[in-house]
């Protein structure tokens, strides 16, 4: 086998919040992917490093005192405790917020000026005038302009899905400050993406791609691609633009770019040459393990950005789907968000790398945790049918045999098959068809759970004149088990650790799979891992039980006063014209009589109602509501309606008899 070179990266994780359970399906399935490499006798570096960069981190370290960078710092260690929690071994876990990564973003971003790949455009967005800084989309909330809904982010809606600009949000407030934020224009950098299309599209045909990342791509490139805005105007954590002053980078442009910094940073320590192995001509492998939500910043920008200074571009980009636990997205309100921290604090690391695998294949969709199968599965498979092999043999080898192997095996053709599934299950390891590894591993351990069954060896064990036929079997058994724990160690390290001191082996790797250590002494058959007690999986509920209702206190003291409710001018209005917004699914445009004036809204009620059967109506409206410009002209208020998740909307009206003007308290 030719002896490959290959970097390994997992996305970077935010350095502002813990690693939960979710982010676990990326690095386990990077780290077994990893493992298996050296395993083959490759050389493999697994890089990776905090996303140190952006407002949410400015933010954050703001709120608790201190400087991002020792925010970073902070979360950084912790994220390193838990992951090695998880046997999630680095081989460099670096920071964005480094020497190196400055370096080559700044290479890269002269690159792509020198090569007329930069323009400025002007940008019109929010600004927070309290606060003095420009709001990121994730930092304003407001009324959904396509449903209504109030309270949404300023770029998307939970309730109807649909995404919009964060102009068009109506009624918009500021995160940071309550204050409706003003709109304000400044400078922007763009790297022309678009310039890119054919490299991207030589680059999509040349890399294996799933078929599924394959189908997304073409839908991008068929809308055709957009110019990428590359810059934020400080206040800012990040990189600063050279030649740009009180611009900074964006923090997705430097986070890619971090995988460089890192390897960078990891080939000083170990002497390697960086300069040359990161260039496109070098024999390097670079493979990427992504979420499916930041596909498109893997698949379009970053190979455009390498392209774009004659780096390697990626040998492939590996995408896998989002976890749900019980079938439902993570929610720390339905108890279902389990932190790392929280898992390693009540079961035991090695049993979710194993269900994970048994899960995991190279497709896109999402997987699920249901914490009964997961117990269910661990029980079954992991102890009921690998670890029960070699406890059955491990016994009647200490006490007859005094831990020897015997010299020869009862069925060597059996002990071949087992040999022979490397086949298969290194195809499935490279191609993170996890699943089929575990179910072809499975299959082996029934096979053999057979074989002894079938042997009795506690009877063979009855009459001392069959002891060499029993040694034979044991032998057979044991030897059996020692495969299957090669196979299952870039899932297992811990457990098929332990298992390398029972049997005296101090690495065990795939090329070891056709040795057949007869006569070796082996050790005692330690305690390999323990069933899953129901209570075990009971307390870890408990505990985000308990963390939820923390959370519920807290929501309690974010009750609003009497005097904030007194600044609303609620009024009583009557339609006095209404209609559709034509290039809008949604919105109609209202003509309001307040008794002492009249205003217009625009409110998100197309489809509900016709416009013919609003004349006249009289409506509930907050009257002091600052106006708003949206895309299709300028809303002066709002009107009220009440909605459910799915039963649609129901407009509010007083009582016959109740006047346009009328205050409402
Ligand atoms: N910082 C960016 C990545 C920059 S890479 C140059 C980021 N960080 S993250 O912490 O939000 O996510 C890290 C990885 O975990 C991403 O690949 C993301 O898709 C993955 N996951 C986060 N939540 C997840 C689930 N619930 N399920 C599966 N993967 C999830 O994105
Ligand atoms: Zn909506």
């Amino acid at each position: 086998m030719k002896n490959r070179k290959i970097l390994v990266t997992s996305a970077l994780p935010y350095a502002n919040g813990p690693i939960h359970i979710g982010h676990l399906v990326e690095y386990i399935q990077t780290d077994i992917w990893v493992r298996f490499q050296k395993m083959c006798g490759h050389e493999c570096y697994y890089i990776c490093a905090s996303d140190a960069h952006g407002t949410p981190i400015m933010l954050k370290a703001e709120e608790e005192g201190i400087s991002p960078e020792t925010l970073v710092t902070k979360t950084r260690e912790e994220h390193l405790e838990h992951f090695s929690g998880f046997s999630i071994e680095f081989d460099n876990f670096h920071t964005t917020h480094s020497d190196e990564n400055k370096h080559i973003v700044e290479q890269i971003y002269s690159s792509l000026r020198d090569e007329g790949h930069i323009k400025k455009q002007p940008v019109q967005q929010f600004f927070d005038p309290v606060k003095t800084m420009f709001l990121p989309d994730r930092f304003i909330r407001g009324t959904c302009p396509s449903c209504g809904a109030p309270d949404q982010y300023g770029d998307s809606c939970e309730k109807c899905g649909s995404t919009y600009s964060p102009l068009d949000l109506i009624g918009p407030r500021s995160v940071l400050t309550s204050s409706p934020p003003e709109i304000k224009e400044s400078e922007h950098l763009f790297f022309t993406l678009s310039a890119f299309t054919d490299v991207l599209l030589d680059w999509m045909e040349g890399v294996d791609l799933h078929p599924s990342v394959k189908n997304k791509l073409n839908e991008w490139f068929k809308i055709g691609l957009k110019d990428w805005d590359i810059s934020r105007d400080e206040p800012y954590f990040g990189f600063k633009i050279p030649d740009n002053p009180g611009k900074y980078f964006y923090v997705w442009l430097d986070a890619p770019i971090g995988y460089l910094g890192s390897f960078k940073n990891f080939c000083e320590k170990k002497g390697m040459d960086f300069d040359h192995l990161i260039r496109e001509s070098a024999d390097l492998e670079m493979f990427h393990f992504v979420g499916k939500d930041i596909m498109y910043f893997h698949t379009l920008f970053w190979p455009a950005l390498l392209s774009a200074s004659g780096f390697k571009l990626p040998s492939n980009v590996f995408v896998h789907g989002f976890l749900t636990v019980n079938g439902q997205k993570m929610s720390k309100s339905r108890g279902t968000f389990i932190t790392a921290k929280q898992y390693l604090e009540n079961l035991d690391p090695e049993h979710l790398r194993y269900y994970f695998a048994a899960k995991i294949g190279s497709s896109i969709e999402d997987i699920d945790l249901s914490l009964e199968d997961y117990t269910f599965r661990v029980n079954a498979d992991l102890v009921g049918k690998f670890v029960n092999i070699g406890s059955r043999c491990a016994g009647f080898l200490e006490k007859n045999f005094a831990g020897r192997l015997g010299g020869s095996v009862e069925n060597s053709e059996l002990l071949e098959k087992f040999q022979h599934s490397f086949g298969v299950i290194s195809e499935g390891y490279e191609k993170r068809e996890y699943r089929k590894v575990i179910r072809v591993v499975m299959g082996l351990a029934d096979d053999a759970n057979r074989y002894i069954d079938d042997k009795k060896p506690w009877k063979i064990a009855k009459d001392k004149s069959k002891s060499a036929e029993l040694h034979e079997v044991i032998t057979q058994g044991i030897l059996m088990f020692r495969l299957l724990a090669i196979y299952l160690k870039p899932v297992l390290p811990e457990l098929v650790g332990k298992v390398e001191k029972f049997l005296n082996e101090s690495n065990l790797v795939f090329s070891n799979i056709s040795d057949v250590p007869l006569n070796k002494k082996i050790s005692k058959f330690g305690r390999l891992t323990d069933r899953i007690v129901q209570e075990s999986v009971d307390n870890l509920q408990a505990t985000l039980k308990e963390g939820n209702m923390q959370k519920e206190d807290k929501e309690t003291e974010q009750y609003i006063s009497i005097e904030d409710f007194k600044k609303i001018d609620f009024r009583v209005a009557t339609i006095t014209a209404a209609k559709e917004v034509e290039k809008s699914d949604k919105l109609i445009e209202i003509e309001l009589d307040l008794g002492d004036r009249t205003s217009t809204v625009f409110a998100g009620i197309k489809g509900k109602y016709e416009v013919a059967e609003l004349l006249d109506r009289k409506v509930v409206c907050v009257a002091n509501l600052k106006p708003r410009k949206m895309r299709f002209g300028i809303s002066e208020g709002m009107i009220l309606a009440a909605s459910g998740d799915q039963e649609g909307l129901f407009l509010l009206g007083p009582d016959d008899g109740a006047e346009a003007g009328m205050i409402v308290s």
